[in-house]
């Protein structure tokens, strides 16, 4: 950690509920389609300038471990733009994902593709478990085997080599975000055609092929769990604007459902959020949904109802957090069944802590509405989690406290500025910099 990430590491979200969230509250670029769509510069010796990237602290680290590889990365916030431009021209002769960058971000990983599809090798830190859960990359491994990669595990690192990759038929075991993203670059410049089946489908997924098709790329069979891409001896600068961020638009919507009033979630992508939308109609949340926009209207009468997380389209596991705290205030019981991640329920205990009636049964956690919430002091333990806190503290009696908001700094812009936008009363304390002096790096 540096200087700025220690203080960071220090502050707290102090949230008195009972507001109802009135306004407009804007989206930002989808931090799970910026940060493949990073690594994809590695694939080409020309610039590629992204747009509408998010100032969030995984990006950070994202440049941090470019520019350790020898890529030049540009990156500039302002009120027009957040841009990012990334030349990847004169990588160092061995470049490397070391340890101190990869354990702090898993998705770091995904510069084992592109790095090794363009260089013919790459050594990248393994990431190791997380909060949430085991999290192999043996698909990533073995998908990359078959372009002909060889891996070799040692010291806690991969070691891949490979003269030139080869395409293959891959068929995924299981389906994953970040290995078919690391497997479409590494295939783009392969060659020969790859089809890969049993592909994610997550938008994030199309957003990458998107980008890489601007650089060149053959790719067809997007948005659905069949790949098929020609490999391609170059890839080329391009210019690409991300996508906005579903998971963030979803946290509004729930946050506007759960305190009551009338809210507009603005710069969205209505069609990337069906399966949250379905069920919070189902829960008694009324909705008027335009082209880029979803107004939430809510009288915070909600009715309890199951959920299942899945794969997309299905109910995203990065909304199953969230949902949990709307669940405390419906009335009857909900079952909240967890499918992607084996231990993702770290908040169900400090929800419980306000007054919320949880409990967990293996991948199953039974939540029991309507009951009051309390202000309490309580930890964030991941990125997801750290939200559903701050919605349950939007909804409780009183003043609530959020240790170790750094995870929620991971991925969600400035939320508590967004939040009090809309009248919500959360403010950030133990900040001895302003968030500005870190995110505004060049232009
Ligand atoms: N899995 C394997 N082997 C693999 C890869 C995955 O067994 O080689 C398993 C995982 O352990 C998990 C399941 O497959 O049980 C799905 O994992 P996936 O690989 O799809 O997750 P990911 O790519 O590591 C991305 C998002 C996550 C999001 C998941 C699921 C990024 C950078 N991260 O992770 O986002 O939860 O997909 O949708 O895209 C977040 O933003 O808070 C976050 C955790």
């Amino acid at each position: 950690m540096n200087e700025w990430e220690n203080r960071c590491g220090m502050d707290k979200f102090v949230i008195r509920g009972g507001n109802r969230l009135l306004g407009t509250v804007r989206v930002s670029g989808a931090k799970n389609a910026a940060l493949p769509a990073m690594a994809a510069a590695l694939l080409t010796d020309e610039p590629v300038i992204l747009e509408n990237i998010p100032d969030v602290r995984d990006i950070q680290t994202e440049r941090k471990l470019l520019e350790a590889m020898g890529c030049e990365v540009e990156l500039g916030y302002g009120r027009a733009h957040h841009r990012t431009t990334i030349n990847c021209a004169s990588l160092n002769p061995d470049p490397e994902a070391g340890y101190e960058l990869v354990k702090t971000m898993r998705a770091s990983t995904l510069v084992l593709g592109p790095l090794l599809a363009r260089t013919g090798r790459a050594r990248v830190s393994l990431p190791g478990g997380c909060a949430i859960g085991a999290r192999p990359i043996d698909q990533h491994i073995k998908g990359l085997e078959r372009l002909g990669a060889e891996i070799t595990q040692e010291h806690g690192y991969i070691e891949a080599r490979a003269e030139r990759l080869r395409g293959n038929h891959i068929v995924f075991e299981k389906i994953t975000v970040t290995g078919t993203e690391d497997l479409m670059m590494a295939a783009a410049l392969a060659e020969g055609e790859t089809v890969m089946e049993n592909c994610a489908r997550e938008p994030e997924v199309g957003d990458l092929a998107a980008l890489l098709t601007k650089m060149g790329a053959h790719i067809s069979g997007v948005g659905t769990p069949t790949l098929r891409i020609t490999g391609v001896s170059k890839l080329f600068g391009a210019r690409h604007r991300i996508i906005p961020d579903r998971i963030e638009a979803g946290t509004f919507i729930v946050a506007g459902a759960l305190a009551g009033g009338e809210l507009t979630v603005a710069g969205c992508e209505p069609a990337h959020l069906g399966a949250l939308l379905q069920k919070l109609e189902e829960v008694g949340v009324k909705f008027r949904i335009s082209k880029e926009s979803v107004l939430v209207m809510s009288n915070g009468e909600l009715r309890a109802s199951d959920v299942s997380t899945e794969e997309f389209p299905g109910f995203a596991t990065d909304m199953q957090a969230q949902f949990m705290a709307l669940a405390t205030q419906a009335e009857g019981t909900s079952i909240i069944t967890e499918n992607i991640f084996e231990n993702r329920f770290m908040h169900a205990q400090e929800l419980v802590r306000m007054g919320a009636n949880i409990r967990i049964e293996g991948r199953r956690a039974i939540v029991r509405g309507r009951t009051p919430l309390s202000a309490a002091a309580v930890l964030a333990s991941d990125l997801r989690a750290s939200a559903s806190l701050v919605l349950a503290a939007l909804a409780a009696d009183g003043e609530t406290i959020i240790d170790r908001v750094y995870h929620i700094d991971r991925g969600y812009e400035r939320i508590e500025e967004k939040l009090r936008g809309v009248g919500a009363q959360i403010r950030r304390i133990g900040e001895m910099l302003p968030r500005r002096a870190f995110a505004a790096v060049g232009s």
